[in-house]
């Protein structure tokens, strides 16, 4: 496996069970519907994963359109929500196509450290296409230089302490440890970004960015940034 599109298009061991996986949905959920601020919205979450949360966006929104790289993950979201009419299933192709202003609420969340500087730039030029000029692009997860792999360890240990899963989670942190992702995070790396340095990103592709005060998802060592069109 030599890319991180492929590990996430594989049986990975990103969730240690499936408490965890519902934990995480809830987050992400009541994390996007925060920046739902009206009805009839249009929302682009880019690089959506396995997306457990859909249908809690889609109800709360007018049309939610799902970016996904993966291959198979994407076949399989849309077998998922091929009776939803508010869910769209995008390629990376597909999104590039999208017209211009048809979201007012881009996310792209706990994506940016798995892309190379240029394609994250790349991505936030379409974004700022895409998005509506009073529309936001919300940005989350953002990994800074001095965040460790101890330190994402520690923040999964205690979202399952909260959660009750933490003896899965400590399994389930010797299971990815022993699988692919350590070796690929090794390896491939993951990208990180100074608070400075990704304002100026996205002030480059056009956006004015603030730093939220909470990190969409459970990690509060990361950090969303929420940029309106300039
Ligand atoms: C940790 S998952 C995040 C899923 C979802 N946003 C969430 O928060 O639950 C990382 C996502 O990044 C996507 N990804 C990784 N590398 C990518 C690339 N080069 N281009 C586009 N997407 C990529 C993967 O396919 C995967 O869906």
């Amino acid at each position: 496996m030599a890319d991180w599109i492929s590990f996430f298009d594989s049986d990975n061991p990103i969730y240690v069970n499936a408490r965890h996986r519902a934990v995480h949905a809830r987050l992400v959920a009541l994390g996007i519907g925060h920046y739902i601020g009206k009805p009839g919205m249009s929302v682009l979450d880019y690089g959506c994963g396995e997306a457990f949360y859909a249908e809690r966006i889609a109800d709360q929104s007018a049309r939610l359109m799902l970016c996904e790289a993966a291959p198979h993950l994407r076949q399989s979201l849309k077998q998922r929500f091929a009776d939803n009419e508010k869910i769209t299933v995008l390629s990376p192709e597909d999104a590039a196509h999208l017209p211009d202003g048809c979201a007012d609420l881009i996310v792209m969340h706990s994506v940016a450290q798995y892309l190379t500087r240029d394609e994250a730039a790349a991505l936030f030029a379409l974004f700022r296409r895409l998005v509506r000029k009073d529309g936001r692009f919300v940005l989350g997860d953002v990994v800074k230089p001095d965040v460790t792999a101890l330190t994402d360890a520690a923040a999964l240990l205690g979202l399952a302490a909260a959660n009750g899963f933490f003896l899965a989670a400590l399994f389930g942190l010797v299971r990815t440890l022993l699988s692919g992702y350590w070796k690929l995070r090794k390896d491939a790396g993951l990208t990180r970004y100074s608070e400075v340095e990704i304002a100026s990103v996205l002030a480059a592709a056009g956006f004015s960015a603030e730093r939220a005060a909470d990190n969409l998802g459970h990690n509060q060592a990361r950090v969303t940034f929420v940029a309106k069109p300039k």
